[in-house]
């Protein structure tokens, strides 16, 4: 399903003020890993309270062991610190990088701000090679940005 179609599902879906938070961000999950072929693992990972460390919200997917993330450890936990948008083609190419199945072949996480502040990220584990591209950048951003505004 394109990104433009599935926009206002995720603006539904956040503006069902009816249900709780981690509810509507499960739906999102959902969303996303049953529409776009090759999101295989769809989670909100987000700043454990005043720990230097992430903590897994809601996901789609298979459970991960990896409920905390220090910063500055895999993919998250660099995006914890850089504040930027980090797509990896190739997750064996990449050293610092925390497996979470076998099947993984590339990755995409994009940091979530609340009124500026770096406080959480969307992260996408994907079974196909090399699939990311802007489009998913900008989706993602988007998605982010719904988010922040029910989180605040
Ligand atoms: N691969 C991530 C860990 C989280 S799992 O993908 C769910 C990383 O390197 O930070």
């Amino acid at each position: 399903m394109p990104f433009q179609t599935l926009k206002p599902q995720v603006e539904s879906i956040l503006n069902s003020g009816e249900l709780s938070v981690d509810n509507r961000l499960t739906q999102i999950c959902e969303l996303l890993k049953e529409n776009i072929p090759y999101y295989n693992w769809v989670g909100f990972y987000f700043k454990n309270g005043d720990k230097n460390e992430l903590k897994l919200g809601s996901f789609a997917g298979e459970p991960t062991d990896h409920i905390i993330i220090p910063f500055g450890k895999g993919i998250c936990g660099q995006v914890a610190v850089s504040n930027q948008n980090f797509v990896v083609a190739d997750v064996k190419a990449q050293d610092n990088y925390i497996a979470c199945s076998i099947h993984v072949k590339a990755e995409i996480v994009v940091p979530l701000f609340l009124n500026g502040e770096n406080v959480g990220q969307i992260d996408i584990d994907s079974n196909t090679a090399n699939p990311f591209s802007t489009k998913d950048e900008r989706f993602l951003e988007f998605v982010n940005e719904k988010v922040a505004e029910i989180l605040s």
